[in-house]
């Protein structure tokens, strides 16, 4: 442990224990003072004291409970002194903590942005290391270093921020403000509850393009089971336009409480490189490209909730949707004149349709025509459509899925035979109340599982299960006795008894 025994000029009336950090901003050290412990932060350099007295002066403007508190600073810049708070960074405090004690401590946190903001400040680097937690789950928000009296005060000459945390339009030269402080918070909840920033890239280099080039995986692909309001909030939060972020500061308290009252959203596995290549459409569809995307294949496999979730962030990201109609063909003129980037979503694969996708393409129009349909469309292909079918889930991700949902892993092979990779096969299959039952044959269990979607005649029974009626009577009788099945009509018709 470092220590210097003594109180010196250089920390005035306080004995520095324990170097905490000594990063750019100077040394923070635990250290004593005439009323106890602080966090001292000591400048090294004439820079750094201009720094510690521009921190000094922005916290003479603020007092809440979940921002740091000033202590004493030294008029000069060479220290400051702030309330020492005793406990984890964000980051170590988030591993393994549930969802709502995490929306909980990201509540508190935007009840300390809404203050800077409400008092004119952006902070500038939110992250979680310039988050301090005690263990009453009381956050603060530490590091004004760089936080600026939005109208007093110039933008920065250049980058300024932490990569990973920035917000893309200060990655892209444009001075931050309040709406960058939105994304950097969005960017920290979402760190709070993945342990990864949205973009964790192992180049680091990679963090000064991505949030220009593309958006960010939800954040329900890695939290499985997240309120689908808390995902759709984050989301927004990240969106790449400014003034589409959910805000002010002020609302984000609420709003984040409020969401844990929401269902969960679907748990969505695989597809990774199509969801991907769909979320940079959207992008190059907002930087002045039109695109077309050609979404096929057979009925469950994932298509439908693949141009879902891509809605979902084409609308975060300010797009219009148009809605087909009947005519194609009449949408031209309003996607000509659309000042908002804009998203068709069809299903139909008429005439009108590829004339209208086709218009789009040629005209370089900003809008996303997403075509929902069961094969390939060639003409469209040659004009440059993108052709995206999901692929058949493989066993990892059904293992994924079914620890998602807490159930035995043992089952994933099995159901992924069942469903052959198929995702709308495989919900169905996890949401049949009959694969609970133990202890069933082979025919029995498809007996239940007919019955279990409403009564039928025992003539029809036979038929679809291709036994003879007396034989389909002997494979009803135990299940009778089991009370899984009923008999209707005097026998006639049989129903079970399951939940459906
Ligand atoms: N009040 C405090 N109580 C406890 N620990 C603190 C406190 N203030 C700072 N620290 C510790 O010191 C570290 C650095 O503090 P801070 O971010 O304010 O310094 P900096 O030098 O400006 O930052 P950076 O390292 O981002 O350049 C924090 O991450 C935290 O671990
Ligand atoms: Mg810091």
């Amino acid at each position: 442990m470092e220590t210097s025994p003594q109180p010196s000029p250089q920390t005035g009336p306080f004995r520095c224990l324990q170097l905490l950090s000594a990063g750019a901003g100077g040394m923070v050290w635990r250290a004593e003072g005439p009323n106890g412990l602080v966090a001292l932060k000591v400048a090294q350099s004439e820079h750094q004291q201009a720094a510690l007295r521009h921190e000094t002066a922005i916290l003479d403007w603020v007092d809440h409970p979940n921002v740091i508190r000033k202590v004493q600073a030294h008029p000069s810049g060479a220290w400051l002194a702030l309330e020492y708070v005793e406990g984890a960074g964000l980051k170590e405090w988030s591993r393994g903590k549930g969802v709502a004690r995490v929306v909980e401590v990201a509540a508190r946190l935007a009840e300390g942005l809404a203050h800077l903001h409400g008092n004119g400040i952006a902070h500038g680097d939110l992250k979680p290391s310039n988050v301090v937690i005690d263990d009453q789950d009381r956050p603060r928000i530490i590091d004004l270093g760089i936080a600026r009296l939005v109208e007093d005060e110039p933008p920065p000459a250049g980058f300024r921020g932490t990569l990973g945390f920035a917000a893309p339009e200060v990655l892209a030269g444009r001075p931050p403000g309040f709406a960058t402080d939105l994304w950097s918070f969005g960017a920290l909840v979402y760190a709070m509850l993945t342990g990864h920033p949205p973009f964790a890239d192992r180049d680091p280099a990679a963090l000064t393009y991505l949030p220009l080039s593309s958006l960010p995986e939800p954040v329900s692909a890695l939290s499985p089971g997240l309120p689908r309001a808390l995902d759709e909030l984050i989301m927004g939060l990240l969106a790449r336009q400014p003034d589409a972020r959910p805000g002010p500061a002020s609302l984000l308290p609420e709003a984040l409480r409020q969401s844990l009252r929401s269902p969960p959203q679907p748990i969505l596995v695989g597809m990774r490189r199509e969801r991907e290549a769909l979320r940079g459409l959207i992008v190059a569809v907002q930087q002045g490209e039109g695109a077309v995307v050609v979404l096929h294949g057979p009925e469950g496999c994932g298509r439908r909730t693949l141009a879902a979730e891509i809605q979902a962030a084409a609308r975060r990201e300010g797009f219009v949707r148009l809605s087909l109609g009947e005519r194609a063909r009449e949408l031209l003129p309003e996607l000509r004149a659309a000042t908002q980037p804009t998203l068709v979503v069809t299903e139909s694969r008429d005439r009108g349709v590829i004339e209208l996708a086709s218009r789009v393409l040629a005209e370089r129009l900003r809008c996303l025509v997403i075509i929902v349909t069961d094969r390939p469309m060639v003409t469209l292909g040659k004009l440059g459509a993108q052709h995206i079918s999901p692929p058949a889930l493989q066993l990892d991700q059904v293992r994924q899925l079914l620890s998602a949902m807490h159930r035995p892993m043992d089952q994933a092979e099995g159901l992924l035979g069942a469903s052959k990779g198929n995702p709308g096969a495989l919900a169905a299959l996890l949401s049949d109340p009959v694969r609970e039952i133990v202890g069933l044959s082979d025919d029995e269990r498809a007996l239940l599982q007919l019955t279990a979607r409403g009564p039928m005649t025992v003539e029809a029974l036979a038929e679809r299960l291709t036994l003879g009626e007396h034989a389909l009577i002997d494979l009803a009788e135990p299940l009778l006795d089991r009370g899984l099945l009923v008999e209707l009509d005097d026998g006639e018709r049989l129903a079970a008894t399951l939940p459906r």
